[in-house]
């Protein structure tokens, strides 16, 4: 086994273990893929600043998000299909997280169900939550989640429908995968992969078969949003989940700050900076260069977190360091899951961890809380000027 010093060491390894199919499903981006890139690549635009000769004994990573405390303030980002990357891989990702102290977000579109990660679990995850039209579905996500304990729900705005992924296309992905020549030649070369599969019962989406009606293809992620869910979704409506969940909520895939003022209505605890991942619009700004305006917006009234193209520990201080108080992982986490199961989920956390606290030290501070844009260089064009 190789020595794995950062996330793109568990990448390679990942997408050697992992089906084509599965691979592709994460390391893509909606059409051009233009905003999956330059989430990450606009990262690199800013720069740290380095100070010496301060004190940086006894550090600590430690905050809170929505008051929730956290070993550090990097979630795991939730992702559709995760138990198809490993076998049973949300309960991997989920028992990863709460042994390092983080949430872990599950999403609707897992494969392990609500019920099945909390019996596997000892700690409260989050629940993510599409936005559905079938009233009594989502009446009953909401009520399976308190059942389940879950701490948060996380509601996603931002896919009414699904962007476009070329390969997912061409691969014909679904959960199970389909058998063809092409997707069964595959499969039979990732040995490790295929003998989880076939030692777990868990290959279909465990929230939505047996819970939703009249679905046609219910392997198929694209045949289920078409008919599923809500085109029609405006806010008024995500008021009614809000009061379809008492517990704390969180709004994710805000990247404007007329949509960010439009949350604070709705009596959210948080709203995640996110186009998640790229996958959705493609040409829509990163997520990096959309935080500043939305801080200016909202970021005295409500909690701000960020998602999409968080790859390192340097750039979770960035985001910090920018206002946001929380953060999430989601392909930096998937590639350990795929690696190396659960020990690969605590790999990829424990890198992150050390890049943050590290740099932490480096720029001087001492505290996750104390990180502030002083900690900066941002180009005085950063956020770039649009009509
Ligand atoms: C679903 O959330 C996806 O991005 O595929």
């Amino acid at each position: 086994m190789p020595v794995i010093t950062n996330i793109d060491d568990l990448k390679r390894i990942y997408q050697r273990r992992v089906p084509r199919m599965f691979y592709d499903y994460a390391e893509s981006g909606s059409w051009t893929e233009q905003t999956f890139r330059e989430n990450t690549t606009d990262f690199d635009q800013i720069r740290l600043r380095q100070r010496v000769a301060i004190d940086m004994t006894g550090r600590s990573t430690a905050s809170q998000m929505i008051g929730q405390d956290v070993s550090m303030p990097v979630a795991l980002a939730p992702v559709g299909l995760t138990g198809m990357q490993h076998a049973d891989g949300e309960i991997k990702a989920a028992r990863a997280a709460e042994n390092f102290g983080v949430p872990y977000t599950l999403s609707t579109m897992s494969i392990c169900s609500i019920e099945d990660v909390a019996e596997h679990t000892k700690k409260p995850f989050w629940l993510q939550v599409y936005t559905l039209k079938d009233d009594d579905f989502m009446q009953r996500l909401f009520d399976r989640a308190k059942d389940a304990k879950c701490s948060a729900a996380v509601i996603t705005v931002d896919l009414q429908l699904l962007g476009q992924r070329h390969k997912d296309l061409k691969n014909g992905l679904s959960a199970p995968p389909k058998l063809t020549v092409k997707s069964v030649s595959n499969m039979m070369t990732k040995v490790q992969w295929g003998l989880g599969m076939l030692g777990t019962k868990r290959r279909f989406f465990g929230n939505i078969v047996g819970h939703a009606k009249g679905v046609k293809d219910p392997s198929s992620l694209s045949t289920w949003t078409a008919e599923a869910f809500d085109q029609a979704l405006d806010w008024d409506r995500i008021r009614e989940f809000r009061k379809m969940w008492d517990g704390p909520l969180i709004i994710k895939g805000i990247l404007d700050a007329e949509d960010a003022k439009q949350a604070l209505n709705v009596g959210a605890d948080a709203i995640i900076v996110s186009n998640h991942g790229g996958r959705q619009l493609d040409g829509a700004l990163s997520a990096i260069k959309s935080l500043p305006a939305i801080m200016d917006a909202v970021g005295d009234k409500i909690e701000v977190h960020l998602d999409s193209g968080i790859r390192s520990g340097q750039d979770v201080l960035k985001a910090l360091s920018m206002g946001a108080k929380g953060t999430y992982i989601g392909r930096a986490y998937i590639y350990g899951l795929g690696a190396m199961g659960e020990a690969g989920v605590t790999k990829s956390l424990e890198v992150i961890h050390k890049e943050l606290d590290t740099s932490m030290g480096l720029c001087g501070v001492r505290q996750v809380g104390d990180l502030s844009e002083n900690n900066l260089l941002i180009p005085e064009d950063f956020e770039g000027k649009w009509q």
